[in-house]
C-alpha cells in the first residue's frame, strides 16, 4: 500500500529507544516541527518506560507506532507506510543493543522492522554507558552500518545517567539537527533529473561458452544507480553480466557486450541530464565469434582481437550540455592518468581508483577514490561503495546546479 501523506512537508521518522535520554527526543521533536517538518515516533517497548507515547502523540500530532500488532486498518502507523513516508530516519537515542539488532539487520520490533525497511538515510544518535560505548563489539556495528550508508553523531563526554563520566551521553541537539537538515536537503536534490548510469563488465564471447571479461561486480554502479534514485532522479542502468538484482525504482537495461552497451547508452542518452559511467568496458572483442564450442584440439594459438568503441569518449563528442562523469581504472600515476581522461573524453569529473590495491575496487565492498575535475583533486577517505556513491552523488548535484547556473 502506498503512502497517501502531503509530499511538500517533509517527514522524520524519529525512532526512540529505551534510555534514560528518551526524554530528549521530545526536545527534537520540537526542534524539527518548528522548522516545518512533520515527524512521526517509533518507539520501543522499551522506550515507553521512560517517556509515554501520548507525550509523543501531542507533541506531532501524530500516531504514533509502538507496536507491531496496531491494527493497520485503524491506524496508518504500520511499519511499512512508516519506511516510505520517511524522507530520514533519525534513531535518538539510539542504544548499544538497537544498534546492534540494526547491524544485524535484525527486524523483531516495530523500530527494527520500520528501519529494515526504509529506504531513507538512517541518522544514529547512539547514548549509552561509556564502556558500552567504546565496547569493541559496539565500534564493530557501528562501523558496519556507517558502511552501508548511515550517519552517526557521535555522543559526547561528560556525566551519564549511572554516575561514570565520559564519552556516551545523547550528542547535543544542535548536532543532531545540522546532520537532519543536512540529510534532508539532499533528500531530494536530484528530482527531476534523468541519470544514466553503466555498471559492470561486458563479456566478449569467443564461442559459446568462453569470452574476454574482468572483475567488475557492478557493485558501485548500482550503488550509485539506488543512491541517484533515492534523492528522487529517475535512473537508467545500463548494466553488462552481474550477479545483482535489479536495484529498486531503477530502469535497468541488461546487455552482455560492449556493442550492445553502447546501443543502450545511446538510446537513453537523448534526454539525460548525467552519465555516470562506472562499467568496466572491454576495449577489445574477438575478430570472429564461434557458433559452435571451439574444440579444445581445434583451437587457434592465437585469438585475433579489434578494438571496441570507447563509449564514453563518443558521449563526450556529442553532449551539448550533459554532465559527464567517467572512472578511471588506474595501477600508476592514478592523478595523472585521470586528469588526461578528464580532457581526452571531454568529462566534468573523473572518479579515479587504483585497482592495484588488494581488496579494492575490482568486486569488493571498498574501495579508495579520488576526484578529479578541471578545479584540482580530492581524495576521499577508503570507504563503502555505498557511502561514495553518496559522495559522487553529492558532486553531480554540484555539477548540475553549475551546469543550470550557464544555461
Ligand atoms: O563493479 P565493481 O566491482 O564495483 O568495480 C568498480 C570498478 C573498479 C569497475 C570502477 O570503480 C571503475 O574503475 N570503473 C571504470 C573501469 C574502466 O574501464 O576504466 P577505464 O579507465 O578503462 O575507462 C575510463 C572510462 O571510460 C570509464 O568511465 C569507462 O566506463 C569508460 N569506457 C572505457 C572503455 C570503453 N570502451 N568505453 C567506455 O565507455
Amino acid at each position: 500500500m502506498g503512502s497517501t501523506h502531503d509530499t511538500s512537508v517533509q517527514t522524520v521518522v524519529l525512532g526512540i529507544t529505551g534510555c534514560i535520554a528518551a526524554y530528549k527526543a521530545c526536545e527534537l521533536t520540537r526542534a524539527l516541527m518548528r522548522e516545518g517538518i512533520r515527524v512521526k515516533a517509533v518507539m520501543t517497548e522499551a522506550a515507553t518506560h521512560f517517556v509515554g507515547p501520548l507525550t509523543l502523540r501531542t507533541l506531532t500530532d501524530q500516531p504514533v507506532a509502538v507496536s507491531l500488532w496496531d491494527d493497520p486498518g485503524s491506524s496508518p502507523v504500520h511499519h511499512i507506510s512508516l519506511a516510505e513516508e520517511a524522507d530520514v530516519f533519525v534513531i535518538a537515542p539510539a542504544t548499544a543493543n538497537v544498534i546492534a539488532k540494526l547491524a544485524q539487520g535484525r527486524a523483531d520490533d516495530i523500530l527494527t522492522t520500520t528501519a529494515l525497511a526504509t529506504e531513507a538515510t538512517l541518522v544514529i544518535a547512539p547514548a549509552m554507558n561509556t564502556h558500552m560505548w567504546r565496547a569493541e563489539a559496539t565500534r564493530a556495528n557501528l562501523q558496519t552500518l556507517r558502511d552501508r550508508g548511515a550517519v552517526i553523531v557521535e555522543p559526547e563526554s561528560g556525566e551519564l545517567a549511572c554516575g561514570d563520566v565520559g564519552e556516551g551521553r545523547l550528542a547535543p541537539l544542535e548536532d543532531i539537527m545540522d546532520a537532519v537538515r543536512y540529510e534532508l536537503s539532499r533528500s531530494l536534490d536530484l528530482s527531476d533529473r534523468h541519470v544514466l548510469v553503466t555498471a559492470g563488465p561486458t563479456y566478449e564471447p569467443i564461442d559459446p561458452v568462453r569470452f574476454i571479461g574482468n572483475a567488475s561486480s557492478g557493485k558501485t554502479g548500482y550503488a550509485i544507480a539506488e543512491e541517484c534514485a533515492r534523492r528522487g532522479a529517475r535512473v537508467t542502468l545500463v548494466s553488462g553480466p552481474t550477479a545483482l538484482s535489479d536495484p529498486f525504482e531503477v530502469d535497468t537495461v541488461r546487455v552482455t557486450t560492449a556493442l550492445e552497451m553502447q546501443a543502450a547508452v545511446r538510446r537513453a542518452f537523448g534526454d539525460a541530464d548525467a552519465v555516470i559511467a562506472t562499467a568496466a568496458v572491454s576495449d577489445f572483442r574477438p575478430e570472429v565469434f564461434s557458433s559452435d564450442k571451439v574444440k579444445k584440439g581445434e583451437a587457434p594459438d592465437s585469438v585475433r582481437l579489434v578494438r571496441n568503441p570507447d563509449i564514453l569518449e563518443g558521449l563526450g563528442e556529442d553532449k551539448i550540455d550533459t554532465v559527464l562523469i567517467g572512472f578511471a581504472a588506474e595501477t600508476q600515476d592514478v592523478e595523472q592518468y585521470a586528469r588526461l581522461k578528464l580532457e581526452s573524453k571531454n568529462l566534468d569529473l573523473v572518479v579515479a581508483n587504483d585497482v592495484s590495491v588488494p581488496g579494492l575496487g575490482f568486486g569488493g565492498d571498498m574501495n579508495k577514490v579520488i576526484l578529479v575535475d578541471r578545479h584540482g583533486t580530492r581524495e576521499l577517505p577508503t570507504a563503502s561503495k555505498r557511502v561514495i556513491a553518496r559522495s559522487i552523488a553529492d558532486e553531480l548535484s554540484r555539477l548540475l546546479c553549475e551546469r543550470d547556473i550557464r544555461l
